[in-house]
Parts: C-alpha cells; structure tokens; sequence
C-alpha cells in the first residue's frame, strides 16, 4: 500500500533524477499529458533505462485504444515496470483491454504472468462515472483506484472545477466520491488526485487529513516537496494505532459479544473492523517505511 505516488515528466532527465530522492512510496513515470507529444519517443527510452533494476515505479501511459499507448507499452514493458498508471479508461472494459495486452507482454519478455498491476485513474471520462460498480470484477491486476477532475471538467465544458476556497465543486466531490466507494467495492486503496498548488504545504496537509479521513490510503503528488507532507498524512497516528489495538484486544476477549462499550462508547462491528484495518495499515506502512530506509 502507497502513500504517496510522486509523478515525474518523462521528457526531463532532471526531474527523473531527482524523484528517488523525495521519499515517495512509488514513483509514476509520466508519459501521457505532461510530455509533449514531439518529446515522446525520446521520453519512452528514457523511461526503459529508468526502470531497470528498480522497484515501485509506474508508468502512466497513453489512453487505450491509441497508438501511443501500444508503443508506450512496447517500449516499458521489457524493463519490467511495477504497474500501469491508465489515464481516461471509459469504463472497465478498457482496463480489461490494457490486462489483456500486458498478459502478452508478459509472455513475449518472459515476465511472471499477471506481475504488471494497473491503476486507473478512473474519473476523467463523464460516461467513465457510471460503470464505476464494476470494478470489482475487472482483473486481478486492479491494484488501486485514483480519480482526476481536469480532464472530466474539461469534458463537460465547465469553466471551473474548484470554487473560490478552493475546494472541489460537487459535480467533482461526487467523483471523488464515487472513486472512493467504487475501490471500496473492489477492495482496493483508493488514491486521492494531485493537489496543484504545490507551493500551498498547509492546504496540502488540510487536504490529505481529509482525505485519509474519508478513507483514501494516499494520494498523488506533482512536486517533491509534497511528499514528506502526504506521507505524514496517511500515517495512522500513535494515539489511533493505541485505541484501534485497544478494540481489537477488548473484541478478543469478548468473543460472543456482538456490541461492547469502550470509554463510555458503544462499539460494534463495523468499529472491530475498522481498527483490525487501522493495524493493518499500520504493520504495512511500517514495512515500506523500513523499505525506504535501506
Ligand atoms: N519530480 C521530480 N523532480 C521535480 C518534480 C517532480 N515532479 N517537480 C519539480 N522537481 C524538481 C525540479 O526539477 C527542481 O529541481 P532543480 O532545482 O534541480 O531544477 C526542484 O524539484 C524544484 O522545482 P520547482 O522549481 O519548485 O518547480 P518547477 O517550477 O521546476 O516545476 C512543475 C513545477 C509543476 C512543472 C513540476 O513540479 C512538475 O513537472 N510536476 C509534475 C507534473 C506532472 O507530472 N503532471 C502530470 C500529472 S497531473
Ligand atoms: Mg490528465
């Protein structure tokens, strides 16, 4: 589980060369809508010396169904990379088609079938937002869920996606929403989109408490001073982890009960099975934390 996924422009060696050190969980190379269309072939063999012999790195490729995309892939997937960032995906089908093409890449370069995960970003179609249910059964690859407004904004004609305080207009807080319940029903981390206003540090901490809180695992990042930001975000704190131990053990002891009153409040099973997640989390981020340090 990520907390924090840093993009990097593939059309800059610079930016690709600083991004292992800002302390992201993953890295997502970009080759769709931050590299101009000229830089593209350069960006993909850029991106191939990139990956090899690293660890968490994505790439966002092209839409499905163009012909960037298939040379994107051709030109990343003998170097392995750990997923597939999908970008305007028009419903599961398409995602169902990217699956279908990597489980032949895979067995052209000789790869672990069913190794390359995806993670679409899974809003930035208006037709996209009603087959979002379906998720659930679209592939073992499905690995998260995250969600874009730009792009659906643009879709619609709408000359603003955020208002004057800057947070999401509702046409977007509902697919913001719908992105979260729709990996919910997958059983996937949902990822919350970029923060664009990369030199804003505290609206970006307001903004991913909030979204930790609604139930997001992390979130993209655009910059690296974003990064140590995001990361301490979706940390469960010290205080949670102690309660969320607390429930479990006091559950454990009751095995029979189905409600329990901890500190003056009742407890029942939806309580249980968000602190069994909150310990969850907790033991995983602690292992990529340790991951990073090495
Ligand atoms: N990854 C790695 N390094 C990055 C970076 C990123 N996403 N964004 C900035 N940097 C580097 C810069 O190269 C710069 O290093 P340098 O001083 O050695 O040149 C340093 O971090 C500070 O950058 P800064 O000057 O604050 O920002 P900028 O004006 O150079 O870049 C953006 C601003 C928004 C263009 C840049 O952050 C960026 O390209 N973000 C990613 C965009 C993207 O991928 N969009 C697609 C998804 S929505
Ligand atoms: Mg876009």
């Amino acid at each position: 589980m990520n907390r924090s996924y840093l993009f990097v422009p593939a059309d800059s060696e610079r930016k690709m060369k600083k991004a292992g050190d800002a302390g992201a969980d993953a890295i997502i190379l970009d080759l769709e809508d931050s590299v101009a269309a000229g830089a593209r072939v350069a960006a993909r063999e850029r991106v191939g010396g990139y990956l090899a012999g690293r660890d968490d790195i994505w790439v966002r490729i092209n839409p499905v169904g163009t012909d960037d995309a298939v040379a994107d892939l051709n030109s990343i997937m003998p170097f392995a990379p750990t997923g597939i960032v999908l970008p305007k995906p028009c419903g599961v089908a398409d995602v169902q088609r990217l699956a279908a093409m990597l489980d032949e890449l895979e067995r052209e370069h000789g790869l672990d079938a069913g190794r390359t995960e995806i993670l679409p970003i899974c809003t930035e179609r208006p037709e996209a937002l009603f087959g979002l249910g379906g998720y659930a059964d679209a592939t073992p690859r499905l690995a998260a869920m995250s969600w874009g407004a730009e792009d659906l904004s643009a879709a619609v004609g709408a000359s603003a996606n955020r208002g004057d305080d800057g947070n999401w207009l509702p046409p977007y807080e509902l697919a913001r929403s719908l992105c979260l319940f729709a990996a919910g029903a997958a059983e996937v981390p949902a990822v919350d989109t970029v923060y664009t206003d990369f030199r804003d540090m505290d609206g970006l901490a307001r903004y991913a408490a909030n979204a930790r809180r609604d139930g997001f695992c992390g979130m993209l990042a655009i910059h690296p001073a974003q990064v140590d930001v995001i990361n301490r975000a979706f940390m469960p704190s010290a205080a949670e982890i102690e309660r969320a131990e607390r429930i479990v053990a006091l559950f454990a002891e009751n095995p029979e009960a189905g409600a329990l009153g901890m500190d003056g409040e009742m407890l029942d099973r939806p309580h249980h099975v968000q602190a069994q997640r909150i310990l969850q989390l907790a033991k995983r981020l602690a292992a990529v934390q340790e991951k990073g340090c090495e």
